[in-house]
């Protein structure tokens, strides 16, 4: 059942982050927002993004690198596109989960599933938290999060559990906002989502607090450069930036070791990488 959000959070700073819960809050809150707006959150993907999300998660899943028979979890889920986007990949001689701390977004994602003839019926979901993951140590062959490890509180912790469950040589995949590098892209990036996405998020769901969280949780995010050194150190390495949308969505991917080794971080081949 659907937790009535705490819309007005205690706030940090001003400005871009006035839309911010405080770090003590920033879990509760988080679900609680999810729950309240699960019921227009696949809509609003679509009409926020031009329908554009479906693209930027196909990236991802290749990034995974999954062959046929494979297992991957997907963490964050929400309603579980990306999660499905996995599942195409695996076939279905292969297993993926989703899991999600948000009860409502899980249970859209498993009417999607319910209704699916395809390979993605085989997808199955988990309640759980990001941070606490209940599976073994070295358990998947691919862990991935679709715009959703910005929203953990403790997201140095969230990657690490991800690298964890990871087996080793398997991948760990972030598809996440971020701010775009060139100037006049990011003037108007940050003109659309500070005041029309607010606007149309409010008006669909209801709820525009939810979406003047978003670009503020944006803004205070990592840049590309922090995001690597954080994989880094949950024990990643071969850290890859793939740039989408101008770079107002970044996917970062780091391979688990086989054995303990130096770190080589490298651009992705269209030249947009960055160096930690
Ligand atoms: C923006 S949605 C992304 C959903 C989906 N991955 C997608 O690409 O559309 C963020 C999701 O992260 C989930 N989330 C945030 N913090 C979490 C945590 N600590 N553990 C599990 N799920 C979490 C929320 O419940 C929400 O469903």
């Amino acid at each position: 059942m659907a937790v009535e959000a705490p819309l007005e959070p205690e706030t940090v700073g001003a400005g871009k982050s006035s839309a911010l819960p405080t770090p003590e809050k920033k879990h509760e809150y988080v679900r609680a927002m999810f729950d309240a707006i699960a019921p227009r959150y696949d809509l609003l993907n679509s009409v926020l993004s031009a329908r554009m999300h479906h693209q930027w998660r196909r990236v991802a899943a290749s990034e995974a690198c999954l062959a046929p028979g494979g297992t991957a979890l997907d963490v964050c889920t929400g309603t579980g596109d990306l999660a499905f986007e996995l599942a195409r990949r695996v076939g279905k001689a292969g297993a993926v989960i989703g899991s999600d701390f948000s009860a409502p977004m899980l249970s859209l994602g498993e009417k999607k599933r319910s209704k699916s003839r395809s390979e993605t019926s085989s997808v199955r979901f988990a309640l759980a938290d990001t941070q606490s993951l209940p599976f073994p140590s070295s358990t998947f062959d691919a862990v991935t999060v679709g715009f959703g490890i910005r929203n953990v509180a403790d997201i140095p912790l969230g990657l690490r559990e991800m690298a964890r469950v990871t087996r080793p040589g398997g991948r760990v995949v972030l598809l996440e906002f971020n701010q775009p590098q060139n100037p006049l892209f990011a003037a108007l990036y940050r003109s659309y989502s500070f005041h029309l996405l607010p606007f149309f998020g409010g008006l669909v769901s209801g709820r525009r607090a939810a979406y003047e969280y978003l670009p503020s949780s944006v803004a205070a995010f990592y840049s590309r450069e922090a995001l690597s050194a954080l994989l880094q150190d949950a024990g990643l390495r071969d850290i890859r930036i793939t740039e989408l949308a101008f770079g107002a969505v970044v996917v970062h991917s780091g391979v688990k070791p086989l054995t303990s080794g130096d770190a080589d971080i490298r651009p992705t081949e269209a030249g947009n990488g960055n160096r930690a």
